[in-house]
């Protein structure tokens, strides 16, 4: 009926348009940590995703309401939710999902650090990553949750004791920090947003986050003063919301932007498109770090490739240099916090 209602002219129900064969809507999505103030509008622009077929919804409260709100939206996507404190309901949430997309935990308030959220989010990386050694072990694992730095190694090593541990399937997103400085430099350079690509290695905070000017595209056309301005802007654009807001989180609707753009960016690798490239935070050997955030090109397995460090200029080497010892202590910290739990 569908190539005959088309060769007729007759338009075909969108409904039946995405189930007769040609529907590129493959692919199930979870959110932990769905309720809450980023999993909400990063729900919001999944729906909205035309390669998400399930939305699936997980957070310990909310959901059912979330869920029903998101499931009026006139897309084809799927929603469904589980909610409660039991493991079994991350469990169940988690079935068979192609990606796992983490913002569950607490966000940091007013003076704090982001590694200050260890004691309190590092259960949010055991729970997920025991849940998906389970329920979906080939899934995608991407981290929103704070310290990102610090999550993502302790996510590996409760993956490794799980026996599933994927190197290529394990993420820490950084997008923001490319979304922020696509912005910041877009308005300094009078462009839209959209043209502008920037390169941001290391991790996520602070020093660690290291804006690659010398790749920006269009060539940056900023002084050494600009550039160590924006960079800076950059790195402390986490706490130019906090304060903002006053005590009452941290970025969630930017956060879910970067977020969606990321969930989106992988599943294009799963569906095999080719040339598609996201800096991310994972596990590497391009510096002496066991984790490091550089581009990577996605693919149907997660990273195809890293696209390791671009060439560096004298300023950049010496921030990368000083940066370093901050991110290594970091992961060998949350290294030794996993291994002290399992
Ligand atoms: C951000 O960069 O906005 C997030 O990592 C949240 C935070 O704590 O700053």
């Amino acid at each position: 009926l569908g190539v005959k209602a088309q060769l007729a002219g007759v338009p075909i129900p969108r409904n039946n348009w995405y189930r007769n064969g040609r529907d590129e809507r493959n692919y199930k999505v979870t959110v932990v940590g769905a309720g809450g103030g980023i999993g909400q509008p990063l729900s919001l622009l999944l729906k909205q995703n035309p390669l998400i077929h399930q939305l699936t919804l997980h957070d310990l409260s909310k959901t059912k309401g979330v869920a029903a709100d998101l499931s009026h939206i006139c897309t084809p996507t799927q929603v469904d939710f589980f909610e409660g404190v039991q493991q079994q309901a991350l469990i169940d949430a988690l079935q068979d999902s192609h990606v796992v997309v983490v913002s569950a935990g607490q966000p940091r308030k007013p003076g704090m650090t982001r590694g200050e959220l260890l004691s309190t989010n590092a259960a949010v990386a055991m729970a997920v990553s025991c849940a998906a050694g389970i329920s979906c072990p080939q899934a995608l694992l991407a981290f929103i949750t704070n310290p990102i730095n610090m999550l993502v190694p302790i996510a590996a090593e409760f993956l490794k004791v799980k026996g599933v541990y994927d190197p290529k399937r394990l993420f820490g997103i950084t997008t923001l920090d490319v979304v922020r400085a696509k912005t910041f430099i877009a308005d300094f350079m009078n462009l839209n947003p959209a043209m502008v690509d920037i390169p941001i290695i290391g991790g996520h905070s602070g020093d660690t986050i290291l804006p690659v000017f010398s790749h920006c595209s269009p060539q940056f056309t900023g002084n050494e003063e600009d550039v160590e301005r924006l960079t800076n802007r950059i790195q402390q654009a986490g706490n130019e919301v906090i304060e903002a807001k006053a005590g009452q989180g941290s970025a969630t609707h930017s956060m879910a932007f970067a977020s969606a753009r990321f969930v989106n960016a992988l599943l294009r690798g799963l569906n095999n498109e080719a040339n598609v490239i996201e800096c991310a935070y994972v596990d590497s050997d391009v510096t002496e770090l066991p984790f490091f955030a550089t581009p990577v090109l996605l693919g149907p397995n997660g990273i195809k490739e890293n696209l390791g460090l671009p060439e560096l200029n004298s300023a950049e080497q010496d921030a990368l240099e000083r940066m370093l010892p901050e991110l290594g202590e970091s992961i060998k910290l949350a290294i030794e916090f996993a291994q002290t739990v399992i």
